[in-house]
């Protein structure tokens, strides 16, 4: 199926004005040449921590911001110089936004943004119906958006975004700020629309929710896109190999060349928590090298020590590293 969406080296830099006493420009290359294409049909995550260029992206892809250089293909126009063809055919949903009307009725609230886009008013009542029920809204639309709990709002928030029935809708960062049931039953309705045949493009931090909902994922870190892959191919990375997790107080990068150098380490993880060391060893046979392991850090205060399955978890950070968070 063909590509609905065409990132060729996108780039985007934001100008800022920094210091109290002496002000100085700044440059912020949000992006540094970003491409990827979604196909019609799947779910396509763009995945990283935060300040990696997630919602830059999507806000140029929804054609709220202008790149600096490259070009971004949206249903095959140019989401910046033809964004009044596009417009009408996608829609976004941005993550803990407050776009609704809180002394309206959620009712009142859809049929507000229902004329913002010129539905046709012998339309709307149906399909104000259809969304609620969608979003599982039913019998509730007729209360005011603030006697609503979050994850109400949340609900509310994916039937405004889908009011003009969109071929793609773009979500930045759906689940946040959602407690785990808000945040599941969110998950249920995005894989409901995608069956129903819309493209979806979501941001997400979190590793276990992009795995569950996506078709592809793409891994953005520092404005570049660091890698992209189907979940069934990074399940097939995870399914081999283990991880032997240490927390050790001391250590540097003379232990950390040495344990490389134990046959079948394949990559060390290095992460500092409150002044301790976190060393994730990736390896095929793990008690075949524990001895090797703890002899090279005998002298490092090791506090705990223990062996696991290699997860996704583990190779996001491994893809993306944890500069950032
Ligand atoms: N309006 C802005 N002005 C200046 N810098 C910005 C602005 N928006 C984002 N940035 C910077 O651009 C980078 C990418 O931000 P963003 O796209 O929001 O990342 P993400 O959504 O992945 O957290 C960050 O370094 C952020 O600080
Ligand atoms: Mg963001």
């Amino acid at each position: 199926m063909g590509n609905v969406i065409e990132v060729k080296n996108l780039k985007r830099n934001y100008e800022t004005t920094v210091g109290i006493l002496k002000r100085e420009q700044k440059v912020v290359q949000a992006l540094k040449g970003v491409s990827f294409n979604v196909k019609k049909g799947e779910i396509f995550g763009l995945l990283g921590p935060n300040g990696a260029g997630k919602t830059t992206t999507i806000k140029i892809l929804t054609t709220l911001l202008a790149p600096s250089e490259g070009e971004a293909k949206v249903l095959g126009y140019k989401s910046f110089g033809e964004e009044k063809k596009l417009r009408h055919k996608i829609n976004f949903i941005f993550g803990g936004e407050r776009s609704l009307y809180w002394r309206l009725s959620a009712r009142n609230n859809l049929s507000y943004f229902m004329d913002l886009y010129g539905i046709d008013d012998n339309v709307k009542e149906n399909r104000i119906n259809e969304l609620l029920k969608l979003v599982g809204l039913e019998g509730k639309g007729d209360i005011k958006v603030e006697a609503y709990s979050k994850g109400m709002k949340q609900r509310l928030q994916i039937a405004r975004g889908l009011i003009n029935k969109p071929e793609i809708l773009f979500l930045d960062e759906p689940t946040i700020g959602l407690d785990p049931a808000g945040a599941r039953d969110l998950r249920d309705i995005i894989k409901k629309l995608s069956k129903e045949g819309t493209t979806i493009l979501l941001t997400t931090h979190y590793m276990q929710e992009a795995e569950e909902l996506c078709d592809r994922i793409g891994f953005i870190n520092g404005g570049k896109l660091v890698a992209l892959d189907t979940v069934s191919n990074l399940r097939k990375l995870s399914n081999k190999g283990s991880i032997i997790h240490c927390i050790v107080g001391d250590f540097n990068e003379a232990l950390q060349m040495e344990l490389l150098k134990i046959e079948g380490v394949n990559s060390i993880n290095v992460k500092e928590k409150k002044g301790e060391n976190n060393l994730y060893i990736e390896t095929l046979k793990p008690h075949e090298i524990i001895n090797k392991v703890t002899n090279i850090l005998k002298d490092c205060q090791m506090k705990s020590f223990s062996i696991r399955e290699v997860t996704l978890e583990d190779i996001y950070l491994k893809i993306v590293g944890e500069k950032n968070e």
